[in-house]
């Protein structure tokens, strides 16, 4: 409880710090679980102008065409994006630390898939990064 409120505590600070001026995309940390894989699913100039439409039509080709795939899934894209803090947790899809997140409340984003998507991976990619460690 107290660490989660410390935790809380230091963030605020860290947004305030580096608030204003200085919020460019540049300074969103990226929480990039890097021991999965190091290259997205496409060159990132064209996943941060377009990682929406890939989405949406993988979305529309499972759900309507029942075509699955693991490319675009948005799974995919929560195992290797979404890391553990140092206490083990996933970050919270609400908050700034969570890649995806981060970068919406930024830009003022509206992305509701979360309500019915998982934000945060399954239990066996941590293991995996605790094995790796
Ligand atoms: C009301 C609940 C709901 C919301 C909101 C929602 N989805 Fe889905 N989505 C589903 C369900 C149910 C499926 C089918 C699940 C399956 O068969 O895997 C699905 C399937 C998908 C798939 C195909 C499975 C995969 O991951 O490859 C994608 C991609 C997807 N949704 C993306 C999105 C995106 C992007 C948004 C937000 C713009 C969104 N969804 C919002 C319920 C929802
Ligand atoms: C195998 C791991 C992996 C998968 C899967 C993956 N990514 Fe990435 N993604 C990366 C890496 C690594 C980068 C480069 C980040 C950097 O250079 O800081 C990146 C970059 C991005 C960026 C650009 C970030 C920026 O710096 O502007 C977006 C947006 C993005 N990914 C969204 C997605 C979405 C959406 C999916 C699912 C369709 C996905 N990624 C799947 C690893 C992955
Ligand atoms: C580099 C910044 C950035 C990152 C990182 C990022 N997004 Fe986005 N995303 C945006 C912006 C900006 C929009 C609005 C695009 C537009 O509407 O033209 C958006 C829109 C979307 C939409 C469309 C929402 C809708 O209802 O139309 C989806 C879905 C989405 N992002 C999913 C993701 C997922 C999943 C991740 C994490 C894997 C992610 N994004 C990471 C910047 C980002």
């Amino acid at each position: 409880m107290y660490k989660k409120l410390s935790l809380k505590i230091l963030l605020t600070f860290f947004l305030i710090l580096f608030s204003g001026a200085s919020i460019t995309h540049e300074n969103i940390p990226h929480n990039i679980d890097r021991s999965v894989a190091d290259k997205c699913v496409e060159p990132t100039d064209i996943m941060r102008s377009q990682h929406h439409i890939f989405i949406k039509q993988q979305s529309h080709d499972t759900v309507v065409k029942g075509i699955r795939t693991q490319k675009y899934s948005l799974n995919n894209c929560i195992n290797c994006h979404i890391k553990p803090s140092a206490n083990g947790t996933y970050p919270s899809v609400k908050s700034e630390e969570h890649f995806c997140s981060g970068c919406h409340i930024a830009a003022a984003a509206q992305v509701e898939c979360f309500d019915c998507h998982a934000s945060k991976p399954f239990k066996k990619v941590v293991e995996k990064v605790k094995d790796s460690e």
